[in-house]
């Protein structure tokens, strides 16, 4: 597997691959690579004939009080479990060359980023297209893969793609789970032993509100209250963040589940100062 943490060499290199006529996949990361990664590394490897994964813990998206400093990181083990699933390119930027002195420019996508994730992270979604646009800018990929888990990140990406005409083709991975049902997450490690034991109440919550619909319940509200009834219950060191059953296209809070709508139940936890993200796509049955 190639290294490169230059931004130039990146740009060369990727032009050179698209000269050669190869196709580019790319997997944009965080790091800290834990299987629910290596789901997407391996959906890019299937897609494509090169798959660059990028490395860089973005300032840009995070909060004045959110966890930059501590977000995990683990260079030598992410450089072999990228490597391991056949990952060509590992491109990790410099922090100071991705946003130099007087930098200034950004991505923003309206609407999507108000609700939700956006309402209690103001500014993040704009550090998160603003980097994704630059890193399509310096790999020219042909598909880029993203995770399921981050639901309204995923939206935004689609919407910005298509809004900037983008030609890049954006595949979202389904959410990847441990034995439990909690959905894999790099933060997953920060959650104490009796957090981590009360954590998959999360997706026994939105088990519980699938059902619920498939059995004929059609009032949001009920559905919001019944799972919330259940994070109580089950994860009491829990701070509910939200719990929403949204449109799946504008994240507009539903009023009526409609047969043959789809839904996204979505929901955000805080466990400590760990936050943890799931939801479960669904369409209403007839
Ligand atoms: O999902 C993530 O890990 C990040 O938000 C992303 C897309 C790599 C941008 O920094």
């Amino acid at each position: 597997m190639e290294i490169i943490q230059d931004i130039r060499e990146m740009q060369r290199r990727a032009s050179e691959l698209r000269l050669q006529g190869r196709r580019i996949a790319v997997v944009p990361t965080m790091g800290a690579f834990h299987e629910g990664h290596l789901a997407l590394m391996r959906m890019a490897r299937q897609r494509a004939d090169v798959v660059i994964a990028t490395l860089f813990v973005n300032p840009l998206q995070f909060g004045p009080n959110e966890d930059y400093e501590r977000y995990p990181r683990d260079w030598e083990g992410d450089l072999h479990k990228a490597d391991s699933v056949g990952v060509n390119i590992l491109f990790a930027p410099a922090v100071e060359a991705m946003y130099p002195n007087g930098y200034q420019t950004y991505v923003v996508v309206t609407e999507l980023s108000r609700p939700l994730e956006g309402a209690i992270r103001p500014g993040h979604f704009r550090g998160v297209t603003t980097v994704v646009t630059k890193l399509f800018h310096l790999t020219c990929p042909h598909v880029a893969v993203f995770g399921q888990k981050d639901a309204q990140q995923a939206l935004i990406i689609r919407r910005m793609v298509r809004d900037l005409n983008f030609d890049i083709e954006v595949l979202i991975h389904p959410i990847v789970r441990e034995p439990d049902g909690l959905a894999m997450s790099s933060r997953n490690v920060y959650l104490s032993a009796e957090e981590r034991a009360q954590a998959p109440a999360l997706y026994r919550s939105l088990r519980w509100a699938e059902e619920a619909i498939r059995a004929g319940e059609r009032n949001p509200e009920k559905v919001i209250e019944g799972m919330r009834r259940i994070l109580r219950r089950e994860a009491p060191l829990g701070h509910i963040d939200y719990v929403a059953v949204c449109d799946t296209e504008t994240l507009d809070e539903l009023v009526e589940l409609r047969p043959g709508r789809e839904v996204l139940v979505a929901l955000a936890v805080r466990f400590g100062s760990t936050r943890l993200l799931d939801n479960v796509l669904l369409t209403v049955p007839e």
